[in-house]
């Protein structure tokens, strides 16, 4: 067991995903959770194993991983109160953060302390081990950061990143669920309109996508030499495609990525 405790502040969407992954890895003692609303952080300790309800400053106190799992705007106002507990820990504790936009140095600064801090970037699929985390470190020893990885394992893909590319990966990785799940409504849409039954339509619809990113992942091959084995000459596929690149599908996609990025960058900023 690598983690005699960790602690979770803020178990909202994303903070609940990484600590399930984090219970289920078996790679901590406990696992302690807080959040503004302690009914909802009591509700999650009841499903994951060695979690248990808990305060901010017990967190801030206790545990060798403080997770902090609340939005980028809220980070100020809920580590100032922290500040000072944090300062009197005699032993070694390490500050992980997801928030967006947030550096390493600024969680730093906000929490009003030195000690290392471990940047992640993860998805929401992460709740069912389907998920992307982009870790990077600021004053973290190699073992901080490999027990780490060990810990998000149950997460999905566990990835080391620079972290001067995590604002561009979580333009792709954590904004881009949202951008796929559009794209499985509109199939779906477009399946109603040809005559299929909505629950249907939808189904089909989210196993072709999932299929096809695995055959991105397990097959190697480039996506549009995978397109071109499913068009053939004067067939359906290719009539579809020439609808999508009429409508500026590609384009879209580009843009929405380079948008997040943006927005993500003057959150940053903030
Ligand atoms: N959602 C994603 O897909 C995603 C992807 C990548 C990164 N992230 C990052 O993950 C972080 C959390 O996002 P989220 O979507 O999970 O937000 P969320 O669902 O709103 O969760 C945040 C949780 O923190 C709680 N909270 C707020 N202030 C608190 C405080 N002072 N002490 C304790 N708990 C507090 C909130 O409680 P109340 O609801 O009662 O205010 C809420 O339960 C953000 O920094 C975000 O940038 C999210």
């Amino acid at each position: 067991m690598l983690y005699d405790s960790i602690g979770f502040i803020g178990t909202g969407n994303m903070g609940s995903a990484i600590a399930s992954a984090a219970a289920r890895s078996g790679q901590a003692k406990e696992v302690l959770l807080a959040d503004y609303d302690p009914a909802k952080a009591a509700a999650l300790a009841q499903t994951l194993p060695g979690a248990r309800p808990s305060t901010n400053e017990e967190i801030a106190r206790t545990c060798q991983l403080i997770v902090l799992g609340v939005k980028p705007q809220m980070m100020a106002g809920m580590l100032s109160p922290l500040t000072e507990i944090l300062r009197a820990r005699a032993d070694r504790y390490v500050l992980v953060t997801m928030a967006a936009g947030l550096s390493c140095a600024r969680i730093r600064e906000l929490a009003g302390v030195s000690c290392p801090v471990i940047r992640l970037m993860p998805n929401t699929p992460c709740a069912l081990g389907a998920g992307v985390v982009l870790y990077c470190g600021l004053d973290a020893e190699q073992a901080d950061l490999d027990n780490f990885a060990a810990l998000m394992a149950p997460a999905g893909l566990v990835d080391p990143l620079d972290e001067k590319l995590i604002d561009a990966a979580s333009a792709i990785s954590g904004c881009g669920p949202a951008y796929v799940y559009l794209f499985l409504e509109a199939l779906a849409d477009g399946g109603v309109a040809c005559g299929l039954p909505r629950d249907k339509a939808l189904a089909y619809a989210a196993q072709t996508v999932e299929g096809a990113a695995r055959m991105v992942l397990e097959s190697g091959k480039h996506p549009g030499a995978l397109k071109d084995a499913v068009c053939s000459p004067a067939g359906s596929t290719i009539q579809g495609v020439r609808a999508l690149e009429a409508n500026g599908f590609r384009s879209a996609a580009l843009e929405a990525v380079i948008a997040a990025y943006d927005k993500t960058l003057e959150l940053g900023k903030k």
